[in-house]
């Protein structure tokens, strides 16, 4: 672990800069205080403008740090405008019906996020008079709150010193420390170089040096603010593989009709034992294409991609009344407060039937 004698001491800034900086995989002395301040610096210059982080409400910080799991940073900023505006506090989220909040949801996956978001609501209404608990350790507490979260809103919501460690930070330590660092060892690691000062602000660079900088592939070391102490400069070989990913067709029937009540489109709702998006309507799925082939359809309307998990979908819309399942007819004006599957909801957009 880190040497933390001079941590955050005026000390640090009249050691020279040692050049061995990496002992053993771990950053030392001076070098923890230049990589803490020149992280900080790079972190008040560049930063993305993301809505989050307008301000520090706990509220703003849980809802965005739920949606980020497992979601790309672009995704999240489409839907949490919207579901700020629907949604702007815990207790109107905690008063909402949960269909509204998995309609407000839908686009972002994962589902299971939303209903654990709106079961936390809840306790934080009823239980903490609408105001969240301060530390990590009460945090996780509620309902989809793990370590990495609880971390996360303690930081940056109440000051807490407690460090993150999500894909991004795990990259930037085994990177700047050469070693690849896992499991306990690598939350000790990130406990050591926190900021206590600012460890909201420190938490968050070090995970968006991991998202802009410190990439994946092709990391953009010209450009990064802690070059100089890292050990790797490059990527590191740690011996983790990407999962392999399946390729999948799946075929959908889109069915939509005008009359008195205007438009109308026909969807079905998947069962509430469902262990994915469960009680979200979607498109019929069509199991089989000869039924649709032999009402006259020889290709589909329209072709989208859709990747869930480890899977890559290519997804064909045929415009077809087959097949012959249990559904309703919606009323287009009201699908947008549907819990409606991200997958329906790209359909019915592609085929121009939403805006
Ligand atoms: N990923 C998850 N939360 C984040 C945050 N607050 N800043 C940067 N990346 C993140």
């Amino acid at each position: 672990m880190f040497n933390n004698s001079q941590e955050n001491g005026r000390a640090g800034q009249r050691c020279k800069v040692n050049k061995h900086l990496i002992i053993a995989g771990h950053i030392i002395g001076a070098s923890l205080y230049q990589f803490r301040s020149q992280l900080l610096a790079w972190y008040e210059a560049r930063a993305r403008e993301l809505p989050w982080r307008k301000n520090r409400d706990p509220y703003r910080v849980w809802l965005s740090e739920i949606m980020l799991q497992q979601t790309r940073v672009a995704a999240v900023v489409e839907h949490y405008h919207e579901f700020q505006r629907r949604f702007p506090d815990v207790k109107k989220l905690s008063a909402a019906r949960e269909a509204s909040v998995l309609a407000a949801w839908s686009g972002l996956g994962y589902y299971r996020r939303a209903r654990m978001l709106h079961a936390a609501a809840r306790i934080v209404a009823q239980k903490h008079g609408g105001k969240f608990p301060r530390t990590a350790q009460e945090l996780r507490m509620l309902p989809g709150i793990g370590r990495y979260t609880a971390a996360a809103i303690a930081s940056i919501a109440f000051g807490e010193p407690v460090a993150v460690v999500d894909g991004n930070v795990e990259r930037v330590i085994q990177r700047i420390t050469g070693n690849p660092l896992r499991g306990e060892k690598l939350w000790t690691e990130a406990n050591g170089w926190l900021d206590r000062q600012r460890p909201g602000d420190f938490n968050q660079a070090m995970m968006e040096l991991g998202a802009v900088v410190c990439t994946p592939r092709a990391p953009a070391c010209l450009t990064c603010p802690v070059v100089h102490l890292c050990a790797t400069r490059g990527e590191l070989a740690t011996g983790k593989k990407a999962a392999p990913r399946k390729k999948r067709e799946a075929h959908y029937a889109l069915n939509y009709r005008t009359n008195g009540r205007g438009c109308e489109v026909f969807l079905k709702r998947r069962s509430i034992q469902s262990s994915l998006m469960a009680g979200m309507w979607e498109l019929p799925e069509i199991d089989d294409l000869s039924q649709v082939r032999s009402g006259g359809n020889a290709e589909p309307c329209l072709t989208v991609r859709h990747s869930i998990t480890v899977t890559d979908y290519t997804v064909r819309v045929w415009r077809t009344s087959a097949p012959r399942s249990k559904g309703k007819w919606i009323p287009v004006e009201g699908l947008n407060n549907m819990a409606l599957t991200g997958l329906a909801r790209k359909i019915l957009r592609k085929a121009g039937v939403i805006p």
